[in-house]
């Protein structure tokens, strides 16, 4: 059976690990992170995933998985580091250099190299490939390197990484076939080969779709709101011919894949991405506009006090990265006029730089909540649940509650037009 190291243990490589481990091969979990390897090692997660804590229990125990602050020899090496951007939205792909140039002592002659990271076009030929050919490796013949990107769905990523259709671009077409060989082993969704550069540009492709239909769905809210017509209905007519998707408008784009992944193309053609970057602006605008909409409800209110509820990206995980409800959160508090409680049951204090509420002291005495994620917990509040608040008003920017009764005044992204101050 065959070894595998895998490095980076994030809410990618980490339950790769577990699932490769889980398939019987041998696998050692590489981190820079101490914090990380301990935890692995006494069979814990350090992140939320259903059903990762009992998965990798198992297999720590079994002992198939093991962590390690230092790579070892293998078979297969896949590199899971973050991608993210620097601050004038230009790849950051420092932790991929890092991460294979630190493979490099530990490479034999018919490793199979296996990039998973999201990762900028043309990255594994001009970047990776060349330090592997710098230090003596002929990646024509003797390492087969691809680069396969990750498609998972966090909240559903052990099913996902072994159902999903998986794209494997290789820069040879037998390195393409040896890379797919591995994923065979353990996916049951079918597995394609192409080349590196295509595989690159699918996965950023597939992010770019769905902040681009996102900036439409967002557009399509502000152009509801001054025409006085409800975007959500307009919407679910819409979505009734059978070739129209318009996707839900929300408080802005976050996470380290739609937020982030669109800019890799931008970067490497600027001129011939016009819609790509107005939609990464109108994305980035929403938590602005969330922002203005707080500011209108509270225009006669002289403290108004404002529950924010959800700080992550999307609803049921623990990931604050690019979290546009963080942005709300610190516009909101910057604003001497407000005072501001955060909620989130996902999330731990350590994660943010501020300081956490509980439900009860977020929402005593609250003029506004406002919901910026769709965590399952929030969609099941009723009217009583905000019977301690100031004024009783929720601004849904998700869409996900279902508060019935006229005790609360409930406000959604998409449908603000009939939006009334409040009045004490
Ligand atoms: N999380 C997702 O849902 C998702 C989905 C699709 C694609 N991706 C992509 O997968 C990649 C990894 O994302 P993630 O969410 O797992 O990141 P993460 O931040 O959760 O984890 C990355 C881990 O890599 C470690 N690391 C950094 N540099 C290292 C190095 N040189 N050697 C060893 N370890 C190192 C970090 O300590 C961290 O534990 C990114 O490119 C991301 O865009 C993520």
């Amino acid at each position: 059976m065959k070894k595998i190291c895998v490095i980076g243990l994030g809410y990618i490589g980490l339950p790769t690990s577990a699932i490769f481990a889980k398939a019987g091969y041998e696998v050692v979990g590489m981190d820079v992170s101490e914090r990380v390897v301990e935890s692995l090692n006494k069979g814990e997660v350090h992140i939320e995933e259903v059903g990762l804590p009992e998965l990798v229990k198992e297999v720590v125990e079994a002992g198939k998985l093991r962590g390690s602050t230092t790579p070892e020899e293998a078979d297969v090496f896949i590199i899971a580091v973050p991608t993210p951007i620097h601050e004038d939205f230009t790849a950051n792909i420092d932790y991929v250099v890092s991460a294979t140039k630190s493979i490099v002592p530990y490479l034999k002659k018919g490793n199979v190299v296996i990039v998973e990271s999201t990762i900028p076009p043309r990255t594994m030929d001009d970047v990776v490939a060349p330090i592997l050919m710098e230090n003596g490796f002929d990646t024509q013949n003797d390492i087969y390197l691809a680069h396969c990107p990750e498609r998972v769905l966090p909240g559903r990523i052990l099913i996902e990484l072994i159902e999903n259709t998986r794209i494997v671009g290789g820069t040879t077409p037998v390195a393409a076939k040896k890379a797919g060989d591995v994923y065979r082993a353990v996916v049951t969704g079918d597995v394609i080969e192409t080349e590196a550069l295509t595989a690159e540009m699918s996965k950023l492709m597939e992010n770019t779709f769905r902040d681009v239909n996102i900036a439409l769905a967002n557009e399509l809210a502000k152009i509801s709101q001054k025409l006085g017509v409800n975007a959500h209905a307009v919407i679910e007519l819409a979505n009734k011919h059978p070739r129209v998707n318009i996707h839900q408008p929300g408080p802005g784009v976050g996470g380290h894949c739609l937020a982030v992944d669109p800019y890799f193309i931008v970067e490497k053609a600027q001129a011939e991405s016009p819609l790509i970057q107005e939609s990464r602006r109108i994305n980035n605008s929403m938590p602005d506009f969330v922002v203005e909409q707080i500011e209108k409800l509270t225009v006669q209110v002289a403290k108004p006090k404002i529950a924010v509820f959800g700080l992550t990206y999307k609803g049921n995980i623990d990931d604050v990265r690019e979290s546009p409800a963080i942005e709300i959160y610190e516009k909101l508090a910057h604003n001497p006029r407000f005072e501001v409680h955060a909620y989130d049951p996902h999330v731990q204090n350590e994660q943010v730089p501020f300081e956490l509420s509980s439900f009860e002291e977020a929402v005593k005495g609250a003029h506004v909540v406002a919901i910026l994620a769709d965590h399952n917990e929030f969609k099941q509040l009723t009217a009583d649940d905000f019977s301690s608040m100031a004024s009783p008003v929720v601004f849904d920017t998700k869409n996900c509650t279902s508060l019935a009764g006229d005790f609360v005044k409930l406000y959604r992204i998409g449908d603000l037009s009939m939006l009334q101050p409040i009045q004490l």
